[in-house]
């Protein structure tokens, strides 16, 4: 059987350099997809930041370099390369653009992600894999997929690529000024109809445009984009491509998310055995200075701290949620508005409220099995990871129904594994928050639940295959 070639790429994969859920994502599904059969050689292609550990590099292998054109530069690039879970990552070094602190934020992350792109299809043939499926993921990733459809199409070897792109978030989409088309992305005024919205150069929107077909990571977000409240002007755009959409809902890794056999956590556990959740609920408490509490119900939230995460809810309601005998632990940062007020809010409520602004994969981890309720009340969200998480961990998820939470989290009163609400209110958050705290008093009740919600099918199973279709149809 011919294996079929997958090139993914991305700003970032698990575990090699991560700042949110598309780094999990990359990592993940790509093991998903190479360990579903031999039908796949799958590989990643993303940057070598200064960030990645040493611990990886020194088992990276050195394949060769390469120069990459870019405006009206020829730019060093050398390649390296990593086995992992049966996937092949591939970085692209370069000192002048990816030696720095942080992975994004940077005055010239245009050109920075504009030499990646071009990188991408310039090693092919220093790596020797020409892919049958280029798979783009968010507009860092956009101008690989126009590149291929602008510049490399015409050569043999590219001629029967196909693009798949990936929306993890609508709301980044990589926008310059038009001025930037030809000096500085190197594409050719004949295709500035393409990447052009808004008299801007919009990379998203021409990765949408040019692809054969794209993605979002949540069958209810793609019906959501196609209007003006999510789309964050793009609606347009995905509706006249309608088409080539659809959503496939993310998984998690049930490897490396696993209460069995985490050890970050206090004491393992599973759904058949789930005395131990009590032990990593009280050392939690101990460790944030909380009252130690066996029948408190701890709410956690662990997230950016940004507004879209439906923080001004919180905000909003939690004085009068606090009146009830709960106890709030809040992981992350973000805005400094919500940093400080969290802070502060902690202070206000000594043993009662814990806020530490940091970002932390252990300590959330050691969250996630010691709380009981995981609030999530995104104004949206593309799929969410967190809430899949958190019910892994056999911790209750309360969601607003919107993007990815929808489509995982099913409410209690119909059967389902959580709590949620519809419309984009504090009270009617507060409601289902007062539901679920009366619901944790009725122990056998609440047990029923959070074995339902452990058990919960959140593997990349599914999603994977919903992958493959869409590779096979494109393929076929
Ligand atoms: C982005 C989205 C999040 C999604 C993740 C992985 O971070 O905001 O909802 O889970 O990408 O696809």
């Amino acid at each position: 059987m011919k294996r079929e070639k997958i090139l993914f790429v991305a700003s970032e994969a698990s575990p090699f350099i991560a700042t949110g859920g598309l780094a999990e994502v990359i990592g993940s599904l790509s093991k998903a997809l190479a360990a579903k059969s031999k039908r796949y050689d799958v590989r990643v292609v993303i940057p070598l930041y200064m960030e990645i550990k040493q611990e990886y590099r020194e088992q990276f292998k050195f394949i060769g370099n390469t120069t990459v054109p870019v405006a009206w530069r020829n730019q060093y690039c050398g390649v390296f390369e990593y086995v992992k879970d049966g996937v092949t990552f591939y970085f692209v070094d370069n000192e002048y653009y990816f030696k720095r602190k942080g992975c994004y934020g940077h005055f010239d992350d245009g050109e920075r992600f504009a030499f990646f792109c071009r990188s991408v299809l310039e090693i092919m043939p220093l790596i020797d894999f020409y892919p049958d499926i280029l798979h783009c993921h968010d507009w860092q990733a956009a101008l690989a997929a126009i590149y291929l459809k602008t510049i490399y199409c015409r050569t043999e070897e590219y001629r029967n690529i196909k693009t798949v792109f990936t929306i993890h978030n609508i709301e980044y989409q990589g926008k310059y000024s038009i001025d930037n088309l030809q000096w500085l992305f190197g594409i050719d005024g004949y295709y500035q109809g393409m990447v052009e919205y808004n008299g801007c150069i919009n990379l998203m929107k021409g990765a949408i445009e040019c692809c054969d077909r794209f993605t979002t990571v949540s069958p209810t977000y793609a019906e959501e984009i196609k209007n003006p409240y999510f789309s964050h002007g793009l609606d347009a755009m995905v509706c006249r491509n309608e088409a080539k959409l659809c959503g496939i809902l993310n998984g998690i890794d049930y490897e490396y998310y696993n209460p069995a056999t985490d050890k970050a956590l206090f004491a393992n556990y599973d759904a058949t055995n789930l005395a131990p959740k009590a032990v990593c609920k009280e050392q939690l408490q101990r460790m944030l200075n909380l009252q130690v509490r066996p029948d408190t119900p701890i709410v956690a939230m662990i997230t950016r701290l940004v507004d879209h995460k439906g923080l001004d809810l919180v905000t909003a309601a939690i004085d009068e949620a606090l009146e009830e005998d709960m106890q709030l632990v809040i992981l992350g940062t973000g805005e400094g508005y919500y940093e400080h007020y969290f802070t502060e809010l902690a202070a206000r409520h000594p043993q009662r409220v814990a806020a530490i602004i940091a970002f932390n994969p252990e300590l959330s981890r050691q969250i996630y099995s010691g709380a009981d309720i995981f609030l999530m009340p995104s104004k949206s969200e593309p799929c969410g990871l967190s809430q899949m998480i958190a019910s892994r961990y056999g911790t209750v998820a309360i969601v607003r129904e919107t993007g990815g939470l929808k489509d995982s989290i099913k409410p209690y009163g119909a059967g389902g594994n959580g709590f949620t609400f519809a419309n984009y209110n504090a009270h009617d958050m507060h409601y289902v928050l007062k539901e679920a705290l009366a619901l944790y008093r009725q122990t056998d009740k609440w047990n029923e639940l959070v074995k339902k919600a452990m058990d919960t099918d959140f593997t990349w199973k599914k999603s994977a295959e919903g992958y493959e279709m869409l590779y096979r149809e494109l393929t076929n």
